[in-house]
């Protein structure tokens, strides 16, 4: 007998009565069918501050704990002891990978990473100076055009193969799109390379030398995309999935993701956190902007920091601060400013009744656009770096999504306060 919850009309005394829906962690959820069903009412919840809006097997999150898994694997030993195509494996197929199927899985990505050569003529559309996540939405969307031989979302095979397709020319076009920005020749992917190695190359290379990626730096690159590969259902995944549900084809779903995730509100914030660093400049600055952000009259609000989910702080946030300091003192300069501004603005912040009280701390997005830097990746290359993690997860969900046997088309409702029927007006009668 499923466990039930009975909600009373106070006034009426009506009732009804809803399941209560638990998974292996985490809360457990009323299962509203009913309301509507049988009473025609409905949920009301802006922004589904604590809405589930489907069972999924994938990332477990507790915001209260700082927990985050993937697969049942806690982040902080991925982190520590996985690379990222490893962990693609984990989050689109659920189990860590045998050493032979590692090494088929690497084969597969490495081989698929070159777009057709027609694709490139898209670039030549946007002006130099367009920013590289809206060539990432076009050329990404494009991919549709291209690959017809895999778009039977019903058939497995095909979602495997646009899976894989996916993942292996994200970090192609996201190059690309750089190389586009700064008016550099494209250059080829490399199947010598690994994914984190192959990605610096394509972005650093130039034909008039050899070019070597920093082993620190794929390191870093590893670590970052390793932390922004998944994050249930957060702002874009829900995109994709919204998208995904009408039946649209994974090329397209995915490019509503990188749409999604552009917003400086989600993963546009680490480009965000810079401008801001760079905005503050100096430690003496600090008690400005920190009322700036606690002024209710101005829009400015502490970029990197806060969470819908992470009510105490964030395990990311944790891990990217460590790889910092390495990737600072190997690579950068060790007192690079930004990072003394972006640890000092964090301590004060921190002992801030305004933030204690809100539970806001350093988010993913701190830290992690100062590595991007002292690896000389600019600041509106920083989202797309995001997004080259997080289409893992978005096609690991897609996937999930469309081989439910249960899957329909979202269609949220909504309380409707517009204006009660009412005649037209001939316009001379305005
Ligand atoms: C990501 O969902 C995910 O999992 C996202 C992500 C992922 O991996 O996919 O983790 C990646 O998007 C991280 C978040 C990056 N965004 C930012 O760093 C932007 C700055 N943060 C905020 O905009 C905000 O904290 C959000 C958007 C992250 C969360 O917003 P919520 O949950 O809707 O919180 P809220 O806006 O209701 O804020 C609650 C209170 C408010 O004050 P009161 O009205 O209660 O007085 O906290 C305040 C807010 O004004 N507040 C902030 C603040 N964030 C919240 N005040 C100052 N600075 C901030 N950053």
């Amino acid at each position: 007998m499923a466990d039930k919850y009975s909600l009373t009309n106070s006034a009426t005394g009506d009732c009804v009565n809803l399941d209560l829906v638990s998974g292996t962690d985490g809360p457990s959820a009323l299962d509203i069918t009913a309301l509507y069903k049988e009473k025609g009412l409905l949920a009301f919840d802006p922004g589904f501050v604590s809405t589930a809006s489907c069972t999924s097997s994938i990332t477990y999150i507790d915001g209260e704990k700082g927990i985050l898994r993937y697969r049942g694997y806690p982040i902080e030993q991925l982190a520590a002891k996985s690379n990222f195509l490893e962990v693609a494996h984990l989050l689109l197929y659920g189990e860590l990978p045998t050493a032979t199927e590692l090494v088929d899985f690497e084969s597969i990505i490495m081989h698929h990473t070159m777009i057709r050569e027609t694709m490139r003529t898209f670039f030549d559309g946007f002006h130099y100076n367009a920013h590289p996540m809206a060539i990432m939405i076009g050329v990404t969307g494009s991919m549709s055009a291209f690959y017809h031989d895999s778009l039977d979302i019903h058939n497995p095979r095909h979602r495997e193969i646009s899976a894989h397709r996916m993942i292996a020319k994200i970090p192609t076009i996201a190059a690309a799109c750089y190389k586009h920005n700064v008016g550099e020749p494209f250059i080829y992917p490399r199947n010598d390379l690994d994914y984190c190695g192959n990605f610096l190359h394509m972005m650093f290379a130039t034909p008039c030398e050899e070019y070597v990626p920093n082993k620190t730096a794929i390191e870093a690159m590893n670590l970052l995309f390793i932390l922004h590969a998944d994050h249930e259902q957060n702002a874009s995944t829900s995109t994709v999935r919204l998208a995904g549900s009408s039946g649209a084809n994974p090329f397209a779903c995915i490019a509503s993701g990188i749409a999604s995730l552009w917003g400086p509100a989600h993963g546009g914030a680490n480009e965000a956190v810079l401008k801001m660093l760079e905005e503050i400049g100096d430690v003496s600055n600090i008690p400005k902007y920190i009322a700036k952000a606690k002024d209710k009259n101005d829009p400015f609000r502490l970029m990197g920091f806060g969470h819908r989910v992470y009510r105490n702080f964030d395990p990311r946030a944790t891990l990217i601060r460590e790889m910092c300091h390495k990737v600072l003192a190997e690579i950068s300069d060790k007192d690079n400013p930004l990072l003394q501004l972006a640890g000092e603005l964090e301590e004060v912040a921190l002992k801030d009744e305004y933030f204690i009280e809100r539970k806001l701390y350093p988010n993913v997005d701190y830290y992690s656009g100062i590595i991007y830097r002292a690896l000389n990746i600019p600041a509106n290359m920083f989202t797309v770096m995001f997004s080259i993690a997080r289409t893992v997860g978005w096609v690991a969900h897609w996937s999930e999504m469309i081989s439910d046997p249960s899957q329909r088309i979202g269609r949220p409702r909504q309380i409707y306060v517009g204006a009660k029927q009412r005649d037209y007006v001939p316009i001379d009668k305005r």
